[in-house]
């Protein structure tokens, strides 16, 4: 095995071994990138207050998301068609998940169906919805989650439309994908990724294929988002959604404190500060940024976690001194999944937790619980330079 350091060296045997439409795929942003930029570029302006002499000794990453034990404040995002970027790859993260002891996120948009994982991992997952408009389909969904014994329901509730990552529309993005000249050259190199995927049947969108109805174009993202995803939806039918699953519900892709306030009165059990990993709305604040505005909103009264931009355990840090409860991360455990299956994302839980701990140690801290703002070194203006006008 290559000696793997940091999450960026996965990152660059991940772009050697996957065809770039994957690649592509998940190392993009909408339009012009900038807020995807951002959302690690942000993490960079807050330092971290070195400490000395101050007991580190048997130091702890322990904490619990929504009241489930996790060894450090991370969970696996939901992160769409990772079957693609390695041959089972729902399957290979949630057992190194599991085996780390932090919990895995399972996509509505995953290749491997919830019913596939279940059968291949004995911890139970979360599994994430969208809110689309087809009630039957939902339902079954929430059904075949229950089923499968998940353990929390994630809803992302920033996906009414999809916003536009160009690399997409010009790679002509489809699971599994479609042939042409510049895909079979491109794929051509990939030969262990290509064997894996000839080894397994598992190639389509596994949740959907077989289970929604009238969906023109089975094997494209965006066809299906056009289709399915209610335009219209209000906090309403988020509620509903809500009082459709008995266990823990985390809403995921909120950004705006007024939002913050609203998910208090649907009953969510969390929300995730996010903005889709710079994937929807171009221009947006780094959810980094905006985690402070969200704290002051709604952080004494619900649990909130961080997601997109992280790729340390130092921004897991920051994340958790701010107030979050928990992170997420979606590129990183990506990368290492397509680097090298699930040692590749047993390796990018490593990396991360060996950073968080030793940086909490020679930040003072003993344990994640005890973080707080203290520990960092702010800039006066970095949750103020940007606010709304009303
Ligand atoms: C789906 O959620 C995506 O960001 O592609």
């Amino acid at each position: 095995m290559p000696v793997i350091t940091e999450i960026e060296d996965l990152k660059r045997i991940y772009k050697r071994r996957v065809p770039k439409m994957f690649y592509d795929y998940a190392e993009s942003g909408s339009w012009t990138e900038q807020t995807f930029r951002e959302n690690s570029s942000d993490f960079d302006l807050l330092k971290l207050r070195q400490r000395i002499a101050m007991d580190m000794d048997n130091r702890s990453t322990k904490t619990t998301m929504v009241g489930q034990e996790v060894a450090m404040p991370v969970a696996l995002a939901p992160v769409g068609l990772t079957g693609m970027q390695h041959a089972d790859g729902e399957i290979k993260a949630a057992r190194a998940a599991e085996k780390f002891g932090v919990p895995f996120t399972l996509s509505t948009m995953s290749i491997c169906s919830i019913e596939d994982v279940a059968a291949h991992t004995e911890t139970p997952f979360w599994f994430q919805v969208y809110t689309l408009k087809d009630d039957d389909f939902m339902k079954r969904l929430f059904d075949r989650a229950k089923e499968a014994k998940c353990s929390a329901l994630v809803i992302t509730v920033d996906l009414q439309l999809l916003g536009q990552r160009h690399r997409d529309l010009k790679n002509g993005l489809s699971a599994p994908p479609k042939l042409t000249p510049a895909s079979i050259a491109n794929m051509m190199t990939k030969v262990q990724w290509g064997l894996g995927m000839l080894g397994t049947k598992r190639r389509f969108f596994g949740n959907i294929v077989g289970h929604a109805k009238g969906v023109t174009d089975p094997s494209s993202l965006s066809s299906w988002t056009a289709e399915a995803f209610d335009q219209s939806l209000d906090w309403e039918r988020i509620k509903q959604f809500r009082s459709w699953w008995d266990g823990p519900v985390i809403l995921k892709g909120i950004l705006d404190p007024e939002d913050a306030k609203m998910a208090l009165n649907v009953g969510a059990d969390a929300i995730v500060c996010s903005n889709h990993g710079g994937r929807q709305l171009d221009g947006a604040l780094s959810s980094i940024r905006m985690l402070p505005q969200i704290m002051d909103a709604v952080g004494d009264k619900i649990e909130v976690h961080l997601d997109s931009g992280i790729r340390s355990g130092q921004d897991v840090l920051k994340a958790v001194a701010l107030g979050a409860r928990g992170t997420m991360i979606g590129r990183a455990w990506t990368y290492g999944l397509g680097a090298m299956g699930e040692a590749g994302v047993t390796r990018a839980l490593e990396v991360i937790h060996k950073e968080l701990d030793l940086s909490m140690g020679l930040c003072g801290r003993r344990s994640v619980e005890d973080l707080d703002a203290s520990n960092l070194l702010i800039p006066e203006d970095f949750a103020t330079r940007w606010k709304a006008s009303a």
